[in-house]
């Protein structure tokens, strides 16, 4: 593997949802001086980059993912003074910033939406897809046609989002440019990388009939980050790679378009669909993971190690009967991924084994994709299972605030927050977590200790010794002469053999193991130097 892409496997990025990790003054929205105050958490957490959801001017129809200005700060979310203290105190920690780009759409009150409505003869009037009818039958991810009639121009424009994120136009050569400018307007002010929203979607197939992996998508990838000026980013796509074909298109180095995407896959298990669940089979997890870890370590590609973002409900809550057992399944999880080979992302909350919040009523939801789809529920099904529904599969239901200790609001603010807080905040929250001798926060740390200090961890070979129809997972990674064995046993007790070695515990969170071998109880980890 090349150098860039070598020290990015060191890598451990901690998602923050601004809105809700911490509110430093009182209006019950999380602020970039709320994510300051708690940057010395995170670097005692082990994490060395923050990836950031948008914080940039947006009337917040989805929650910042509508951006009017990418060149300017959201009001509740403080200033550009802020943004800049940000970047210069991550700096100072060793810490990097990796901010949300959002190529695909623009917010309608965004600028260049309001001149390109105006007319179908002036400098914006080709930013977006205009068209005397719509072209197809597209739907909008968040329910209804993707296509809407603007009175003023006369026209229908597309969104794949909500009717106020209008897609840009990226055959226009002058918004490639714009686009260009806003990634280099961020990294002048030091920006180290980007996430890449929905990009797979700014090349529209329209002969295949699908708004996304469009002829040009390559292109158009390349135009942003194949730039000289760019090349020491890290940046990471939202991307629906469907074979190793298309991963090595989007992210192997040499083509100088993304260091690594969001694998999907294994973010399904555990559920039929987005709001319908299924038994969840660990198995399928653990074999998904492996065959991907497997492919991007014969093409020398970099992969990335996540359960949790802000658009699923806690992994945590889907895959594992975590209600008796959520430090130890939580902690399972951990090492279970973040022991492989790849980029790790943590979303914020994680680090305390935090479940998805539950909500009584639809009116307790902000989200618009939820909202929408409880309407779509209502045709077919009563309130209160569509409720359910919701409840399941939700952005909001892992979108609550960060809970630091156990007081009403859970010190995420003084005032009543955005959207309620967690009804276990007595519970999940870091004050009572730490306070507990099954500390999910300490397992975190000790296991990212450990991590960046072993090369066999960090870069190693993977063996897998535990076999398909075992209901646990063991691996080996070895790098120079030094093994590292891991294993996680899923939810039934389990007698695990591994034959012919001798360890040394590292890491577990259970209880004390002198013999590697032997009976494992549910969601039981342990890790061994092997000598
Ligand atoms: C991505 C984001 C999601 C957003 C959507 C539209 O999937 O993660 O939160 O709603 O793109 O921008
Ligand atoms: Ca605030």
């Amino acid at each position: 593997m090349n150098k860039k892409y070598q020290n990015f496997l060191k890598m451990v990025i901690y998602q923050i949802y601004p809105r809700s990790f911490r509110d430093s003054n009182g209006d019950g929205i999380g602020d970039i001086n709320g994510v300051i105050e708690k940057l010395d958490y995170l670097k005692e957490l082990g994490v060395n980059a923050i990836w950031m959801c948008p914080c940039y001017k947006s009337p917040n129809d989805d929650n910042g993912y509508d951006i009017s200005d990418y060149c300017d700060i959201m009001d509740e979310f403080g200033t550009m003074e802020d943004i800049k203290r940000l970047i210069s105190e991550l700096h100072s920690r060793e810490m990097k910033l990796i901010m949300d780009f959002v190529p695909n759409h623009t917010s309608t009150s965004h600028k260049w939406f309001q001149e390109s409505r105006k007319s179908k003869d002036n400098p914006y009037s080709d930013y977006y897809y205009w068209f005397d009818e719509p072209q197809n039958d597209w739907e909008s991810a968040f329910s209804g046609s993707a296509w809407e009639y603007d009175e003023m121009r006369g026209q229908y424009y597309l969104h794949s989002y909500a009717v106020s994120q209008a897609d840009l136009n990226w055959d226009n050569p002058a918004v490639v440019k714009e686009m260009q400018g806003v990634i280099d307007f961020w990294i002048n002010l030091g920006v180290d990388g980007f996430r890449c929203d929905v990009i797979d979607q700014i090349s529209k197939d329209w002969e295949q009939n699908q708004n996304m992996f469009g002829p040009r998508l390559h292109e158009y990838i390349h135009a942003l980050f194949g730039r000289e000026e760019v090349a020491h980013l890290f940046t990471i796509g939202e991307c629906w790679c469907q074979d190793i074909e298309e991963l090595y298109k989007h992210t192997a180095f040499e083509r100088g378009e993304l260091s690594t995407v969001f694998q999907f896959n294994h973010m399904e298990c555990g559920r039929e669909s987005k709001f319908v669940p299924k038994t969840p089979d660990l198995r399928e997890v653990r074999d998904i993971v492996i065959d991907w870890e497997t492919l991007c370590e014969e093409h020398n590609l970099l992969y990335t190690l996540f359960t949790d973002n802000h658009d699923q409900p806690q992994f945590l809550s889907r895959v594992t009967g975590y209600s008796k057992l959520r430090y130890e399944a939580a902690t399972m999880l951990a090492a279970m991924f973040y022991l492989l080979k790849g980029v790790s992302v943590i979303y914020q909350g994680q680090e305390l084994g935090m479940t998805a919040a539950h909500y009584d009523a639809i009116e307790d939801f902000d989200d618009i994709e939820s909202i929408n789809y409880y309407q779509e529920l209502l045709k077919t099904m009563s309130p209160k299972e569509a409720l359910e529904g919701i409840n399941f599969g939700s952005r909001d239901n892992t979108r609550h605030p960060m809970c630091w200790d156990d007081s009403e609001y859970g010190g995420f603010s003084d005032v009543k927050p955005w959207i309620a807080v967690h009804s276990e905040v007595k519970t999940q929250n870091l004050k009572t977590d730490l306070a507990s001798e099954k500390s999910v926060f300490r397992f975190y740390q000790k296991l990212l200790k450990l991590r960046a200090s072993s090369d066999a961890i960090l870069s190693g070979s993977l063996q897998v010794l535990s076999k398909k129809e075992d209901r646990f997972f063991v691996y080996v990674r070895e790098a120079d002469g030094e093994k590292i064995l891991v294993i996680c046993n899923f939810e039934e007790p389990s007698e695990i053999l591994v034959e012919d070695v001798i360890g040394t515990l590292l890491l577990s969170n259970y209880r004390e193991r002198k013999e590697v071998s032997g009976l494992y109880a549910p969601y039981e980890t342990a890790v061994f130097e092997l000598k």
